[in-house]
C-alpha cells in the first residue's frame, strides 16, 4: 500500500528494460490487487450509503486496472499469456467435468473454446 515516508521509492533511475517492465507491470497488478482489497474491505465496513457508493465505485475501477495491465502483461510476455491461456483451460475442463454452465459474459469474454 502506499508508503509516504519516502518520496522516493517508486523512482526509477534509468529507463527499464523490457524485462524490468514486465515485472513492474507484475507489482503493479499486486498494487491493484491491494487496493481492491482495501476499498472492498471499507465498503463491508460502512453503512454510509454515499461512502459505500464512491467506495465501490473506486473499487471496481481498480477491477479495471488489473485488466488493463493483465492485458497489457499478455501482449508484452506472450509466453506468460500462454499460462495465462492454460489455466482458462484447465479450469474450463473442471467445469465441464463438474457440469457447471458460467454465466455467459464469463464464458464469452474471458474462455476461449
Ligand atoms: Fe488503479
Amino acid at each position: 500500500m502506499a508508503s509516504f515516508a519516502n518520496p522516493f521509492a517508486g523512482n526509477v533511475p534509468r529507463k527499464m528494460t523490457k524485462e524490468e517492465l514486465i515485472q513492474a507491470i507484475r507489482l503493479n497488478i499486486a498494487g491493484e490487487l491491494e487496493a481492491i482489497f482495501v476499498y472492498d474491505a471499507h465498503v463491508q465496513a460502512t453503512d454510509d450509503p454515499l461512502a459505500k457508493k464512491v467506495i465501490a465505485d473506486i473499487r471496481d475501477e481498480e477491477k479495471a486496472h488489473v485488466g488493463e495491465l493483465i492485458t497489457l502483461l499478455r501482449i508484452l510476455d506472450p509466453e506468460e499469456a500462454e499460462h495465462f491461456a492454460e489455466g482458462e483451460g484447465e479450469v474450463k475442463e473442471m467445469l465441464e467435468q463438474l457440469n457447471i454452465t458460467p454465466k455467459p459474459h464469463f464464458k464469452n469474454n474471458s474462455v476461449k473454446d
